[in-house]
């Protein structure tokens, strides 16, 4: 089993939960404080080893790459930005249609080849002392096995997740065997409060699943349908990841993000703090 050196980042969904702001522009465009969604995510990945970023677009949403490769006249202020995409390099791949994050991660294949790789959702951002696909990763190394990034949710959440039927190991409290996996279930018939997350190592056998899945709920091509395949021919774990996550892909969460990460600005903190006391007023 080779190392992990590529990751994809499918970002070529509608952003339809962020609308009427996704109409012209990229939510992986939308800046926590000072930076694109995005650049956070392509920095997890590049902080943890990951050679090669492989975003999977749409067409109206070439802001995501330019970003990453076009240069800008002021470049001192862009110097950040260029160190990751040297670090990296930035490759992209169209999915002409948004058939599903599935089929997203489909149209990766030939760049990704006969080698596990890393998938990252730009909608998560993770902030933790390790990066969460690096803690993914280890587990990887260890037991050379996909490995799918895992939360607890409150009962009444597990409709909007995929979660997880899985069993915790007794030498590894975060991590678990998973059994299978259902896509949003009702609360009374979700197998547990582990939720699927943005963070996955897969294996490459992954590609021939994902080739004959049929449209599965939302009349898309599920990545959850193609796990759930996946763990009946090989193993497949959960990882109860450390760290806080934030959907920045929804409204609310796109809101706590923001102040999450402007609060940990020294440049910003106390201003906040004195901004939202006075706002509450
Ligand atoms: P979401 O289900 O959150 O879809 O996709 P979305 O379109 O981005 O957002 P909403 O729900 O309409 O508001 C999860 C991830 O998969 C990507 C998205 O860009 C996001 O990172 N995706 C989804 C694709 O790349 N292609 C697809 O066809 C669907």
């Amino acid at each position: 089993m080779k190392k992990i050196r590529k990751a994809v980042l499918p970002v070529a969904g509608l952003g339809t939960r962020f609308l009427p702001a996704t109409k012209t522009v990229p939510k992986e465009m939308f800046p926590i404080v000072d930076k694109p969604s995005i650049q956070y995510i392509v920095e997890e990945a590049v902080q943890s080893g990951i050679e090669q970023i492989i975003f999977v677009n749409a067409r109206g949403k070439e802001a995501i790459e330019d970003y990453f490769l076009k240069d800008h006249p002021q470049g001192k202020l862009l110097a950040e930005v260029q160190a990751l995409a040297k670090l990296a390099s930035i490759v992209t791949v169209r999915q002409k249609k948004p058939l599903g994050l599935g089929h997203a991660i489909l149209c990766a294949k030939d760049l990704v080849g006969n080698e596990p790789f890393a998938v990252l959702l730009g909608d998560d951002l993770v902030d933790a002392s390790t990066p969460c696909i690096r803690q993914l990763m280890r587990i990887f190394e260890e037991e050379k096995s996909s490995v799918i990034a895992l939360m607890n949710v409150e009962k009444n959440q597990t409709p909007l997740y995929g979660i997880a039927d899985a069993s915790q190991r007794k030498t590894n409290p975060r991590v678990y065997d998973i059994k299978t996996l259902v896509e949003k279930p009702p609360q009374e018939k979700a197998p547990s409060t582990l939720a699927i997350i943005g963070r996955y190592v897969l294996t490459p056998e992954i590609f021939p699943i994902l080739e004959d899945l049929s449209v599965g709920q939302g009349g898309e091509i599920q990545l959850t349908d193609a796990l759930v395949k996946l763990a009946m021919v090989q193993k497949v774990l959960g990882y109860q990841y450390e760290g806080l996550r934030f959907d920045a892909g929804d409204k609310f969460g796109f809101l706590e993000a923001n102040i999450y990460y402007a609060l940990k600005r020294p440049e910003f903190r106390d201003r906040l703090i004195q901004a939202l006391k006075r706002l509450e007023l």
